[in-house]
C-alpha cells in the first residue's frame, strides 16, 4: 500500500484515500477504481501521485526518488531562464514551481523540456548595422498595404454600429463564412466559455454571450489568417500564435479573477500584443537574429535587446499595425504597454497581458523569440489581488483551455 506517481498510476488500481488537486479542490473518493480518463483528469489538474491499494514499498520508494531527482533538475531549468527568486511575491513564486512540477513531470515522462540556446561568444552585429537607422513607422507601413485585416471584423463592426442592427443580422454576416461559424461554436461550447448546454447556432451564442464578445472571437478567430503566408524560415509561427493564445487565455484568466467582465478583449489583446514581432522578422531578419543572439548571450529578455539593435521594440511596430487597422484603442492601448504596464500613460489593466505573457513564456507554451523572462514589478503583482491558490488554479485552468483554443484555432 502507498503512494505512486501519477504517470505510474495504471488502470484498476483502487484509491486507499480521499484525492485532492494541489489547490485543494476535491477530484476522487476512497475507494474508486481507476480509469483512463481520471488518470488524465489528475494530470489536468496537476495531481503529483495518489496512495493506492497494493502497492509495494520498495517501489514507492524509488519513485519517490526518481522523482525528486526529476523534480531538482526541472527547478535548476526553470532558475536558469526565470528571474532570480530572491523575496518573490507569492503569484510569481507560484508561476515558478507549477513550471517545476510540468517540467518534472516531462522529465519523469521520458520528453524533458527543450534546452536553452547557448551562445559562447558576444553576438557579431549585421554588416552595415551601425549605419542604417530604423524607424518602426517605415517598417510597418508596407506591411499595412500587403496584409490587410481580416474583412469579417469590419463587417460584424458596421453590423452592431448600425442603428437596425439585430443579433438575426449579425449571424446573417457571421454565419457566410461556414469555418468562422464552425470555429466560434466551438469555441462558445468548450472549456474557455464551461457552459452546460451546448450552443448550437450563433445567434445563440450572441443571446448568451452578448454581441460584443462576439465580435471579439470573430476577429480573434480570423487573426489566425493573418500572416499565414510567412515562410517558416523566418519565424515558426505556430510557435507565436502558441504563446499568443496562451497570453490571451492567462489575460482572460487574471482580469476575470478580478471581477472584470467583457473580458474577450483580453484574450484578443494577448493574440495581438506581439504582432510587430512578425514584421521585425521578416523585414529585418538579420538584425532580428543579432537582437535574439544578444538576448541570449546576456540573458535578458528579447525586447530589450531589440531596443538596443533598433532603438525601440516590436511593441512599437505593433502600434503602426493596429492603429493602421482600426482595432479599437481599448485593445491597442493592452498591447502598446504589454511590456510597460507601470507607464504614466498605459491602461490600469495592461497589467493583466503584462503579467499574462510573463506566465506564458515561464510554462514555455510556444514562444515569440524571448527565452529570459523580465522579472513583473511587485506592485503589478499587487494589483492582481490573488489569494494563496487563485493563481495555482489559473495556471491549471489556463493550461487546459490553452489546449483546447489550440485545437479549434491551429488545427485546420
Ligand atoms: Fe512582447
Ligand atoms: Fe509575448
Amino acid at each position: 500500500m502507498g503512494r505512486v506517481s501519477v504517470n505510474n498510476l495504471k488502470e484498476g488500481m483502487i484509491l486507499e484515500e480521499d484525492l485532492s488537486a494541489p489547490n485543494g479542490r476535491f477530484i476522487l473518493g476512497k475507494g474508486a477504481v481507476l480509469k483512463e480518463s481520471h488518470i488524465r483528469m489528475f494530470k489536468i489538474w496537476g495531481v503529483a501521485g495518489a496512495s493506492v491499494e497494493g502497492a509495494e514499498d520498495g517501489e514507492i520508494v524509488r519513485e519517490e526518488e526518481l522523482r525528486e531527482e526529476a523534480l531538482r533538475a526541472a527547478r535548476a531549468f526553470a532558475d536558469s531562464y526565470f528571474p532570480p527568486a530572491g523575496e518573490e511575491p507569492l503569484p510569481a513564486a507560484a508561476i515558478r514551481d507549477f513550471c517545476a512540477r510540468k517540467f518534472a513531470a516531462q522529465i519523469e515522462g521520458g520528453k524533458p523540456p527543450t534546452p536553452l540556446p547557448v551562445m559562447d561568444a558576444f553576438p557579431r552585429p549585421p554588416e552595415g548595422h551601425f549605419g542604417r537607422t530604423f524607424s518602426a513607422w517605415n517598417l510597418a507601413k508596407n506591411e499595412v498595404r500587403l496584409v490587410s485585416f481580416p474583412d469579417i471584423y469590419f463587417k460584424i463592426q458596421d453590423v452592431i454600429n448600425s442603428p437596425l442592427s439585430s443579433a438575426t443580422s449579425i449571424a446573417k454576416v457571421v454565419g457566410k463564412d461556414p469555418s468562422l461559424t464552425a470555429r466560434l461554436l466551438r469555441l462558445v461550447n468548450s472549456s474557455f466559455y464551461g457552459f452546460p448546454n451546448p450552443i448550437q447556432s450563433i445567434p445563440r451564442a450572441i443571446a448568451i454571450i452578448g454581441s460584443n464578445e462576439l465580435t471579439a472571437l470573430a476577429l480573434a478567430v480570423s487573426t489566425m489568417t493573418v500572416f499565414k503566408h510567412v515562410p517558416p524560415s523566418y519565424v515558426d509561427m505556430k510557435s507565436l500564435w502558441m504563446h499568443s493564445i496562451a497570453c490571451g487565455v492567462f489575460s482572460r484568466l487574471l482580469a476575470y479573477s478580478k471581477r472584470i467582465r467583457n473580458e474577450e478583449r483580453f484574450f484578443l489583446a494577448g493574440l495581438l500584443h506581439d504582432l510587430g514581432r512578425i514584421i521585425l522578422y521578416t523585414k529585418t531578419p538579420a538584425e532580428m537574429t543579432y537582437a535574439i543572439e544578444l538576448s541570449v548571450f546576456e540573458r535578458i529578455p528579447l525586447w530589450r535587446a531589440e531596443k538596443r539593435v533598433f532603438g525601440f521594440d516590436h511593441s512599437s511596430v505593433g502600434r503602426v499595425l493596429l492603429e493602421a487597422w482600426n482595432i479599437p484603442e481599448s485593445i491597442r492601448k493592452l498591447c502598446d504597454f504589454h511590456h510597460a504596464p507601470l507607464d504614466e500613460n498605459a491602461p490600469e489593466e495592461a497589467l493583466f497581458v503584462h503579467a499574462a505573457d510573463y506566465i506564458a513564456n515561464g510554462l514555455r507554451i510556444g514562444t515569440s523569440g524571448s527565452v529570459y523572462l523580465s522579472p513583473v514589478e511587485a506592485e503589478v503583482w499587487e494589483a492582481l489581488e490573488l489569494e494563496e491558490g487563485d493563481m495555482e488554479s489559473i495556471l491549471v485552468q489556463g493550461e487546459r483551455q490553452i489546449r483546447e483554443i489550440m485545437n479549434i484555432f491551429l488545427v485546420a
